[in-house]
């Protein structure tokens, strides 16, 4: 029974979208009463869990007291509220600006940076070096410091070009390295990158502190962001960094590069803290980052929903929930029992070819040989295969493609709620177990 709208303009058109019609903590149900794991948590965004009353009431308070003002002329007292809770989640960085998702979010945090250099007198240090496999967004502007090469390719003509680094992956290594003997290239090529562009016409560096979709959760190496820092000092480069999907809690900490023992000078967030309950974004800043512009007169960059209350209070109440239920800590330990079932069927199928990730972001890389790390071929759609099977057997996960420099490569990808339970981890793993038998054995 073919279910699509035909007035709806669908992601993909050869496939029928289950109609959801409930949820409730991890799990979906489609209006036959189907039942389905969220495995990825939409699309790694509904850090709370389906059905909360909890958060609906506070939408429906908010509504009801104030639900818009524009910043331009006023401020509400929510805004406010909101951005003390986020002063205490991320206290390295001194100012919050709230919009409605993660791509303006990076849009922001990047003309943040331009302007940063604008103000004081340096117009032309506006470049933004990306990192090859890194998404930040949809916008113009946000593919071209992004580096999806999949998903730049059909806009490519319109792009402005400031250069992009290779990743730290280091799984396939693009310097042909390996752990043994790795001097950093991957790290080292931002210098390169800032020398050959001129520094006085750089003015950030942006990458995924964890790469989400397009890699399957590569993690970089412990020393990478050191070095990433270093080069960005040295040249007064911005550090720039995307927590959209791997921020506010995912990995276990409210920033994944906390465990790098780095502090960026702006971060843009978004996905997990709403909770999944509404449209939000934030860029987070240094007070050195957002002087040159604060002494200018403001920050003018923004859309008609930044800093609206209802998105305020959604965002404190998330992170009050996630503070109230210890949630880091349980994702610190699912994503640790996340990682040992996948780890386990690593060593049990010979199509598992690495598992990387960091708390409650995990994929597996699945290859054709274990050891010459051989890709199936592409047009074999071999995660397309494992996502239609999960989802007949009951689970919703994300696939990631071509991460081997945009032309092969399959991956899985897994992050739920932060409330899951082992219980419901164990489910999760047997359903993909199964899914992958199915389509690979
Ligand atoms: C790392 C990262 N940055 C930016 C974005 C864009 O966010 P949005 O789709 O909310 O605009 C995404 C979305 O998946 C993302 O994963």
């Amino acid at each position: 029974m073919v279910k699509n709208h035909p007035n709806i303009l669908y992601f993909e058109t050869d496939f029928d979208y289950p109609l959801i019609v409930k949820g409730k903590g991890i799990y979906l149900y489609d209006e036959d009463g189907k039942r389905y794991i969220d495995g990825c948590a939409g699309s790694v965004s509904t850090s709370l869990g389906y059905g909360r009353s909890e958060m609906a009431e506070v939408m429906k308070k908010q509504a009801e007291e104030i639900s818009f003002v524009h910043r331009h002329h006023v401020s509400s007292k929510i805004v406010n509220e909101a951005t003390d809770v986020l002063k205490k989640n991320f206290p390295a960085m001194d100012k919050f600006f709230l919009v409605s998702g993660g791509t303006e979010a990076t849009e922001c945090a990047t003309k943040l940076a331009r302007l940063h250099f604008y103000h004081q007198g340096k117009p032309g240090k506006n470049k933004i070096i990306g990192r090859w496999m890194s998404y930040h967004g949809y916008t113009t502007d946000a593919l071209a410091y992004g580096g999806n090469p999949g998903r730049r390719k059909e806009f490519a003509a319109i792009l402005r070009e400031d250069g992009h680094i290779m990743p730290p992956y280091c799984y396939r290594c693009w310097a042909g390295k390996s752990p043994e003997n790795c001097a950093m290239e991957c790290a080292n090529e931002l210098e390169t990158a800032i020398l050959t562009a001129g520094p006085d016409t750089v003015a950030a560096f942006i990458c995924e502190t964890v790469v989400g979709t397009t890699m399957g959760c590569v993690t970089p190496p412990k020393a990478y962001y050191k070095r990433i820092r270093e080069i960005c000092d040295k040249y007064d480069v911005l550090l720039v960094l995307d927590e959209v999907m791997c921020g506010s809690g995912r990995t276990g900490s409210m920033l994944a590069i906390e465990q790098y023992g780095v502090t960026p000078d702006i971060v843009a967030l978004a996905k997990s803290m709403g909770g999944g309950y509404f449209p939000i974004g934030c860029v987070a800043c240094t007070g050195k980052a957002a002087a040159p512009i604060e002494k200018a007169g403001g920050f003018p960059v923004g859309h008609t929903w930044a800093g609206n209350p209802i998105a305020s209070a959604v965002v404190k109440k998330t992170l009050e929930i996630i503070e109230e239920e210890d949630l880091l800590e349980n994702v610190r330990k699912q994503g640790s029992y996340l990682r040992e079932k996948l780890e386990a069927l690593k060593e049990k199928y010979p199509f598992i070819g690495d598992v990387r990730g960091m708390g409650l972001m995990q994929a597996i890389e699945i290859v054709k040989d274990k050891e010459t790390k051989e890709c199936y071929p592409r047009s074999e759609r071999i995660a397309e295969k494992i996502f239609k099977a999960c989802m007949e057997n009951g689970l919703i996960i994300m696939t990631s493609v071509n991460m081997d420099r945009g032309v092969q490569g399959d991956a899985i990808m897994m992050g739920t709620s932060f409330d899951v339970t082992a219980e419901e981890m164990d489910e999760l793993v047997a359903i993909l177990e199964k899914s992958l038998l199915e389509v690979l054995s």
